[in-house]
């Protein structure tokens, strides 16, 4: 099963000024993508300040939020709390047939799967706007080799990266 990391970023390198900053600012065509990319997968995966900043399941995905806080509780079927490894999880998806799963941030989790070599692929769309300061792609020192597969300039100054990870 195949995990793409879909992320923006300014052009400084930033994720979010804060971490209760919402990504509202990452421009049409970057949404376009997640929507699509997501939309496909089946399934988002993100960390529970992540999940505070949209503040409702994005419809039509199995949102998974990683959290500790077993006051955090659901009804919807489509909305998953839990507190599982990120290789429990990818297994538990994997068994059940999906073929790709998003991971949609924020720093802390994608580091958590970074470290434990779970990411195959980045899209990053770089935005033209610097915040000076704030929350990167990572929250934790890592050194990864990456290799470009695409760019494409997605709107008006904004260019999609996509990267694979390379695994050594
Ligand atoms: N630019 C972008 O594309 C983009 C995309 C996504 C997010 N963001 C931004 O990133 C920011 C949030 O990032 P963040 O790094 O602060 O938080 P995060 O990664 O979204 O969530 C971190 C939280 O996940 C829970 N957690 C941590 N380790 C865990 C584990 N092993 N198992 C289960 N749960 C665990 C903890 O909360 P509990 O207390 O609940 O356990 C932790 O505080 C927001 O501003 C958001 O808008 C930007």
């Amino acid at each position: 099963m195949k995990l793409i990391l879909l992320m923006a970023a300014t052009a400084d390198g930033m994720i979010a000024k804060d971490s209760l900053h919402p990504v509202d600012w990452s421009g049409k065509a970057d949404k376009k993508y997640f929507v699509r990319t997501t939309r496909q997968a089946g399934v988002v995966i993100m960390g529970s300040n992540t999940w505070d900043t949209i503040g409702k399941p994005l419809p039509g995905r199995e949102n998974i939020v990683m959290t500790r806080d077993k006051t955090r509780k659901s009804n919807d079927k489509d909305l998953i709390f839990t507190d599982r490894s990120p290789a429990r999880i990818l297994e538990d998806l994997n068994a059940r047939g999906f073929e790709s799963a998003a991971l949609i941030g924020g720093a802390k989790i994608n580091s958590l799967f970074m470290k434990e070599n779970l990411i195959d692929e980045i899209h990053l769309t770089l935005v033209p706007r610097l915040f000076g300061r704030g929350l990167t792609l990572f929250s934790e020192a890592l050194d990864h080799r990456l290799e470009l597969l695409d760019v494409v300039k997605i709107e008006g100054g904004h260019l999609l990266l996509k990267y694979r990870v390379l695994h050594n």
